[in-house]
């Protein structure tokens, strides 16, 4: 497949096909691999109207002798898997999540991005209600899909700071809500908030804790990750944020080279005790952040155009890792 690997965006490309199981009578049915992209749903389909529908989101890596690995796939069955129980669905065990995975990397190895290139394959397993429902109860029936598709980074400049703006006047999930499930809906509320920013001239928000909005949630699509002089790695306790597997590698990364890290609330006015902030996730790893806008204040970290030295040590490890140019001495790498 030949693709302008080295501009490639964040956005859909079409590739061989995607991986469908479905789930009915208390059975997964096996893997098969469908090459149209269009699948056909029930008109009242659960997923449809009371939005039983999830999610994951994760990279396969092509390495510099050319094979091809998931970066810790087990991880996203366990968070579909709680996310599931938190949305009353049936989901996929780690071994057939895993599975169906592959299969969707398999089918389509020439649509990953050579090694150099900097960029990777996309995979988005996805679960949805399938029985036809009026009265709000839970779907018995669903399917599991797999797609993916080739992408570059995130952010068209790459590892380049940016700045952020606190949402003051949006939640993205409620305090005992779904903001933990990586579910549809919490990125349906995110949308307004997003598009408010980007009027703004922010690329990337920040919520607020939805109970008190006094302490930092996370960004729109990524966990927030602070630096202290004190040599700690700080990032939120929050019951309305997604565990990201970015920043839980991250923090095993930053305690390897003698940081401490310290999962805690972490109070918006008490922003300036950070060196280097970032947002960290699936798709960009980190961006570094260095301006927040909160209000009328301005907090800043770091220069405008260069990284911090933690967050880009810890940027280029985990990616060395992913790309095999690094031991993987945690075994988070899953050759397909
Ligand atoms: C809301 C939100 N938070 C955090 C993350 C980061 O999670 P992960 O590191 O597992 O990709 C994502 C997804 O990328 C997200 O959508």
């Amino acid at each position: 497949m030949e693709l302008d690997w080295k501009n490639l965006g964040f956005q859909y490309l079409p590739t061989r096909g995607h991986v469908q199981c479905d789930f009915a009578n208390g059975v997964w049915s096996k893997p098969v691999v469908k090459s149209d992209p269009h699948i056909s749903l029930h008109i009242a389909a659960n997923a449809l109207h009371y939005g039983q529908a999830i999610f994951e989101g994760l990279k396969a890596f092509r390495a510099q002798d050319g094979t091809v690995s998931l970066f810790r796939p087990d991880r996203n069955a366990d968070r579909m898997r709680l996310s599931a129980e938190r949305l009353v669905m049936e989901a996929p065990s780690e071994d057939l999540f895993v599975e169906a995975c592959k299969l969707a990397v398999r089918e389509n190895l020439d649509f990953v991005p050579p090694y150099g290139t900097g960029a990777s394959l996309y995979l988005r397993p996805l679960l949805i209600g399938t029985e036809p429902t009026i009265g709000i109860k839970a779907s018995e029936t669903f399917s599991f899909l797999v797609m993916v598709t080739p992408v570059g980074p995130y952010y068209k400049d790459g590892f380049s700071p940016v700045e952020a703006l606190v949402m003051e006047d949006y939640d993205r999930a409620a305090p005992k809500g779904t903001g933990r499930a990586k579910t549809a809906g919490n990125y349906a509320a995110s949308l307004l908030p997003g598009l408010i920013g980007k009027k703004k001239g922010f690329p990337i928000i920040l919520f607020t804790d939805p109970k008190e909005g006094k302490y930092v949630d996370e960004f729109g699509t990524s966990n927030f990750i602070g630096i202290t002089p004190a040599g700690e790695y700080k990032t939120p306790e929050s019951g309305s944020i997604l565990q990201s597997i970015t920043n839980e590698s991250l923090q095993t990364l930053a305690e390897e080279i003698g940081f401490k890290v310290v999962r805690a609330p972490i109070a918006l006015d008490s922003l300036d005790q950070f060196t280097e902030v970032g947002a960290c996730g699936t798709a960009a790893v980190i961006t570094p952040i260095h301006a927040v806008h909160y209000g009328e204040k301005v907090f800043r970290f770091g220069g405008k155009s260069v990284a911090g030295v933690t967050l880009t040590k810890l940027y280029k490890t985990l990616q060395g890792i992913q790309y095999g140019e690094i031991p993987d001495t945690h075994g988070w790498l899953v050759k397909v």
